[in-house]
């Protein structure tokens, strides 16, 4: 059977944390004067791709040629989709080319899952429309854990007793909803922080009792940070409102009121991290001296997002325990 990754709903707590161990073992790959490995050499690694991406896709790539397998991208403006191809035949396509795993990103939620039963090879999701994104959420885990200095090897509650705020239109984001499921899985607490207008009805539901109890939705920015650990703030996501009414009366004011600044950053701990998933836009949700002050971590983010990716690849092709025999001979000495 192929092992997929549609959503974080499908993994628990030990699965994500040995993922993350995993990845763990490939942060300090960057450090070596050759980063390459050979545990996927000869597998064919499909970036496919119909909405933009700059941090995913290329992370996903690199993390592919790091293990040695080939990496092909393939956009939507630049395949037979802008022709009138459909997603399955697109994908049934590709199948005939035999790669190991397919790596989409569409704007249709469902878009994974939809693959992940169509074609034979494994299917990992990269953003699907407001639904998941769960690499993003299994690196930012794996940020929070070291900045933090949470234990490593197989800890399924590396995260208890961490107050994470994630603050922004939460109503359209991905990364929201993956997070909200890692985090609460991994044993933090959540405080969903945004007008009542960004906020859908019952999001503190999708992961049954256990986020119903981790899950807390607040609708002042102070009373959001108040003491938490971790400030986790998202883009306003202009591209998905698809010509429903505004939610907000505009983007100044939301940036006013829920903004993160240097005063407001002084509500959360004084050890608090400022995560993004990226990209930000620059004095809308975060301010500069924010963004690029001391408590952000959003580049390292984006570093963890090679490791973890490569992580979740070899999962996709060998399963982990192989995986860990693999690389016995494959680290670099
Ligand atoms: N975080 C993230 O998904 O960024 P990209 O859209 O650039 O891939």
């Amino acid at each position: 059977m192929p092992r997929h990754l549609v959503s974080i709903a499908d993994l628990d707590a030990s699965e994500i944390v040995r993922i993350l161990d995993h990845g763990d073992r490939y942060w300090d790959l960057v450090n070596e004067p050759i980063k390459k490995l050979t545990a996927l050499r000869g597998r064919t690694v499909i970036n496919l791709f119909f909405e933009n991406s700059t941090r995913t896709r290329t992370s996903f790539e690199i993390a592919a040629k790091r293990l040695s397998a080939e990496a092909i991208n393939i956009s939507s403006s630049g395949s037979s989709v802008a022709k009138g191809e459909t997603l399955l035949d697109t994908a049934d396509n590709l199948q005939a080319m035999h790669p190991d795993v397919i790596v989409v990103r569409h704007s249709f939620g469902g878009a994974a899952a939809m693959l992940a039963q169509h074609v034979r090879c494994a299917v990992i999701n990269a953003g699907d429309g407001q639904h998941e994104h769960p690499t993003q959420a299994l690196l930012d885990a794996a940020t929070i854990r070291r900045a933090k200095g949470r234990p490593l090897g197989g800890d399924p509650r590396s995260l208890a007793g961490l107050e994470v705020a994630i603050v922004g239109d939460i109503a359209r984001s991905r990364v929201a909803r993956s997070n909200i499921l890692c985090l609460a899985k991994l044993g933090a607490r959540v405080r969903l922080v945004a007008p009542l207008t960004l906020i859908p009805r019952g999001i503190e539901l999708i992961g049954g009792e256990q986020t119903r109890e981790r899950v807390r939705i607040v609708h002042r920015l102070e009373e959001g940070l108040d003491g938490v650990d971790v400030v986790m703030m998202l883009r306003i996501q202009h591209e998905r409102g698809g010509g429903e009414a505004p939610r907000f009366p505009n983007t100044r004011e939301l940036s006013r009121t829920f903004g993160l600044s240097e005063r407001t950053l002084g509500f959360a701990k004084p050890d608090a991290i400022v995560m993004h998933p990226g990209p930000i836009n620059r004095g809308v949700e975060l301010s500069p001296q924010v963004a690029d002050g001391p408590r952000a971590v959003i580049l390292q983010q984006v570093s963890w997002g090679v490791a973890i990716r490569m992580a979740v690849l070899e999962r996709a092709v060998l399963g982990l325990d192989a995986a860990t025999v693999a690389n016995v001979d494959a680290v670099p000495a």
